[in-house]
């Protein structure tokens, strides 16, 4: 008798570390922020994709708390593209059911950009058809440092007795509250790390490493991931 597979095929929420601008820029002999600028188109694809698959929550990590390091020159490009993207986008998504939101660190992001942000995410708040959640900003360690601040605070408080606090306590205080955790995680470009990426919520995500460049990634490079994902056996622990 053929197994019955517990969990449904298709993923509720898929993340993605959108990695390999660089080297895709590198490889066609052009600026870095030229390979950031061709990781928009994919960015496009894959959320047209996620819609068409009947994804409900997509995580794009697109900036890390780390990332704020490189070079000035680059950061500042990204920061343009992420604006000009929020900005041109804007309307399209709002027509095709997506809701906008961010998980990160929104103070450190240059005024210009939070202004486009915050206006993306309140003109599309009644949005049901997808979840694009941004990862901008976003380190995992301090996520949960300031969710343990947070708790910490209420303890302090009086409004919280520490023997009460469950895992729930924790993720009710992480960035994605009422965010399911992801259920698949891609990463592009071949790298078999995490580098600080939603620690907490992928203790049980199905893992896809693709070697394909972020800019080369596209709805068949998705469509690969959620086959991989489906012939999946996943157990939770138990046998
Ligand atoms: C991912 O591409 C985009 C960001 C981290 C912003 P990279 O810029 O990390 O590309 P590689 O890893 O250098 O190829
Ligand atoms: C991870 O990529 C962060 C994003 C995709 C935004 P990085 O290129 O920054 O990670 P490392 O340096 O390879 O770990
Ligand atoms: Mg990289």
């Amino acid at each position: 008798m053929a197994k019955e597979n517990p969990v449904p095929s298709i993923p509720q929420h898929v993340a993605i570390i959108m990695d390999g601008n660089g080297r895709w820029a590198q490889k066609h002999h052009l600026p870095r922020l030229s390979g950031h600028e061709a990781g928009r188109k994919s960015v496009k694809e894959v959320v047209q994709a996620a819609i068409h698959h009947g994804v409900r929550y997509l995580t794009l990590y697109a900036f890390s708390v780390e990332n704020w390091q490189r070079p000035r020159e680059e950061v500042q490009g990204l920061m343009g593209l992420l604006r000009g993207v929020l900005r041109d986008e804007l309307k399209e998504m709002g027509e095709q059911g997506i809701r906008l939101r961010m998980i990160g660190r929104k103070q450190d992001l240059p005024e210009a950009v939070r202004e486009e942000l915050e206006a993306a995410m309140e003109n599309t708040l009644g949005n049901t058809k997808l979840d694009l959640i941004l990862a901008l900003s976003y380190g995992s360690r301090v996520e949960i440092t300031e969710a343990v601040q947070a708790v910490a605070r209420e303890v302090k408080a009086g409004s919280l007795d520490p023997e009460a606090i469950r895992e729930k306590t924790v993720s009710d205080h992480l960035y994605t509250r009422e965010i399911p955790d992801p259920d698949l995680l891609i990463r592009t470009s071949g790298e078999m790390r995490i580098s600080n990426f939603m620690l907490w919520q992928i203790s049980y995500a199905e893992i896809h490493v693709t070697p394909v460049l972020w800019p080369d990634f596209g709805k068949k490079e998705f469509a690969l991931a959620l086959a991989d994902y489906a012939g999946r056996e996943r157990r939770f622990g138990g046998v």
